[in-house]
This record gives structure tokens, sequence and C-alpha cells, in this order.
């Protein structure tokens, strides 16, 4: 399954904005985690890991970050910078989250809970995996 950029919807009035990822209608998954990053320090990177089966959405709801995604083919870079897009990670791919703006607040919506088993954290183990899949 490829990455893609998900347009979420936004209902803005004149007392602010809300923004809704509600269910089958954005995502090709259920959530049942949901976490998020912040307090990152400058010039910091992170993730580099891939997972074996967890669909996850990313969300810069506050700030701007940029993903860099490698199927162990190519890699694909995406520029979030508005809370109103996000990005599906389907399983498979090897992320790498850099460019953290100051104070960013990275949401993320898993389709599972924590498991470490689900991690591949060895780039070449990555690329063994991903080549047998
Ligand atoms: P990790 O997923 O590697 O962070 P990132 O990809 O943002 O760099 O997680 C960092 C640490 O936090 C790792 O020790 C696992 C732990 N962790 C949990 O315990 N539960 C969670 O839901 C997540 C996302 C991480």
């Amino acid at each position: 399954m490829q990455p893609g950029l998900v347009d979420v919807p936004v209902l803005s009035d004149a007392l602010g904005s809300i923004g809704v990822v509600e269910g089958a209608v954005l995502l090709p998954f259920d959530v049942k985690r949901f976490y998020f990053i912040h307090s990152v320090p400058a010039g910091a990177a992170r993730g580099s890991h891939a997972h074996r089966y967890l669909h996850q959405l990313v969300l810069a709801v506050s700030g701007s970050v940029n993903v860099e995604l490698d199927d162990g083919v190519t890699v694909q870079s995406f520029a979030l910078t508005s809370p109103a897009v996000g990005l599906h990670i389907p399983p498979g791919y090897w992320r790498t989250l850099t460019d953290f703006a100051p104070n960013s607040v990275v949401a993320v919506l898993a389709s599972h809970e924590y498991d470490e088993t689900d991690y591949i954290r060895d780039y070449d183990e990555f690329l063994s995996w991903s080549r047998r899949a």
C-alpha cells in the first residue's frame, strides 16, 4: 500500500477551528492508539524505524515537520505544514522525521497499541524484510 496525504476537514468560525478525523471516512484502519510528539530539540531527527503491520496517520497539529518515507527502493518526502493535511503511513516504510519547527506538536493516530515486536529498528534488517515481503 502507498503512503498518502489525507485532507482533514477543518471547521472554522470566529472562535477558532476544529479539525476532525473521523473513522472510516478518512482512514483505512481503526484507531487503537493516539500519541503526540512535542518539545523536540532543534535539529533532532526522530523515527529511524519501520513497522511490520502498523498503520499511522501523522498530523502536524501545530508547527511543521518533514517526513521521509523509504520503502527500501524509493524515498519520498512529505512536508507537513498544516493541521488540515495528515500523512497516512502504511506498514513497511522506514520513516525519518526531521525539520521540526520550534514548538511543533505532532499527533499520531495508530492502528494498534504499542508493540515493540512490530518495530524494525535496524536498517539492514528492514531492507531484508522488505525484499522478502
Ligand atoms: P519511538 O516510536 O521509537 O519514537 P519516534 O519514532 O518518535 O522517535 O518511541 C520512543 C520510545 O517511546 C521507545 O522506547 C518506545 C516508547 N513508546 C511507547 O512506550 N509507547 C508508544 O506508544 C510509543 C509511540 C513509544
